[in-house]
């Protein structure tokens, strides 16, 4: 089972006004992906927001968020062997551009840069930059279009001219090429089936939120995606998931650390704006499941639970892979403290069941 951190270049994933949450502060970011590029976590994930979920006010604490493409050069010269991706929203950065700064980054950290490539949804955050979001299907459209511009501009030795739907280049090329050959790993976390279609063709990760608890129905949508990709593009995909972890020495103490910081400190306005923006702009899934993860989206932005002791966190985990997730990104309220819990508590019992190396 692999692992990442996810959300370290923000407030985390969670919703919450505790005051020892993250608040985009990159010395605790730097911090934390040190430690867990030292405890051989393989992946840093950080998400792309440009702005918050509260529309009524626009400088709520939601829209905090370093960008993406800086965090990433920065965490990349600061560590030495984790992962370091860096989240793209199509519509906001020229595939020219992306294609440059993936390059920049993948030297700067010796060959270790990952693209997530997300295609928006939060309409605010876009029609900032001027335009109209488009319609849900085409952003993926645009997507495809963005990420064949790219990979031509990573692998072409010469100026090519494109003229598609959403780009037209001229004698377009990009040096140097990245370090990774032929070109670094893609990520997509589309929900949709349109999403789920253009991770099955382009994305090397796909990211899922896992809706059940039980591993069977987990299976189940596992299986299905690894089969769209078989089956309609011939290519195999490493499927992950992200969780919201509260571990502590008993189950009640991490209950009660769960009630502390998502119910009686949640941060219910930020739920209700992404709830709201969610089930108006994405296909992620119908509003009735959508009102039943309430709860999770809060604690961890919809994420897989992991909440309880090492051994019960392990359980999981374990049962996370036996379904065929192949990685986890973890997030916690506060990450100093949550990979000094996790290094002493649940890496070992890992180890012990073979779900990772010492
Ligand atoms: C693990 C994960 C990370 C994501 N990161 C971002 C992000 O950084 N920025 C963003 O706008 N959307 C992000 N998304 C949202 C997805 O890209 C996607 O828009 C959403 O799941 C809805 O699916 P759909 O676009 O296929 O309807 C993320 C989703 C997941 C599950």
């Amino acid at each position: 089972m692999k692992l990442g951190l996810f959300g370290l270049n923000g407030i985390g994933i969670s919703m919450t006004k505790v005051p020892e949450a993250l608040s985009g502060d990159w010395s605790a970011s730097v911090r934390a992906s040190k430690v867990a590029d030292q405890v051989g976590i393989e992946a840093l994930v950080p998400y792309a927001r440009w702005k918050g979920y509260v529309e009524e006010e626009p400088e709520h604490r939601s829209g905090i968020a370093l960008d993406c493409y800086t965090w990433a050069a920065a965490t990349g010269q600061a560590t030495t062997q984790s992962a370091v991706f860096t989240t793209s929203h199509v519509p906001t950065i020229h595939p020219i551009l992306a294609a440059k700064q993936c390059a920049t980054i993948d030297h700067i950290s010796g060959g270790r840069l990952a693209l997530n490539v997300v295609a928006g949804w939060n309409r605010p955050e876009l029609e900032m930059f001027g335009a109209a979001m488009r319609e849900h299907d085409d952003r993926y459209a645009q997507a495809g279009e963005w990420i064949e511009l790219l990979r031509r501009l990573w692998t072409e030795d010469e100026a090519f001219d494109h003229e598609g739907s959403y780009y037209r280049v001229s004698k377009a090329i990009s040096l140097p090429k990245p370090v990774q050959h032929p070109f670094p790993p893609i990520m997509n976390a589309g929900g949709s089936d349109r999403g789920r279609e253009f991770a099955a063709k382009y994305a090397d990760i796909a990211f899922v939120i896992v809706k059940a608890d039980d591993e069977a129905s987990i299976r189940a949508e596992v299986d299905a995606y690894r089969k769209l990709a078989r089956e309609e593009y011939g290519r195999d995909i490493q499927v992950w998931t992200f969780s919201y972890v509260v571990q502590r020495p008993t189950e009640k103490e991490a209950r009660d650390y769960l009630h502390y910081y998502a119910e009686e400190n949640g941060d219910d306005r930020s739920l209700e704006g992404w709830m709201r923006l969610q089930g108006m702009n994405t296909k992620l899934m119908p509003p009735e499941v959508m009102e039943s993860l309430r709860f999770r989206f809060k604690a961890g932005n919809g994420g897989f639970e992991l909440v309880g002791t090492p051994e019960q966190i392990t359980d999981r985990i374990a049962m996370l892979s036996r379904a065929g997730i192949d990685g986890v990104l973890l997030s916690w309220v506060d990450y100093d403290d949550g990979l000094s819990r996790w290094s002493d508590g649940v890496a070992p019992l890992l180890v012990q069941a073979g779900l990772r190396k010492a």
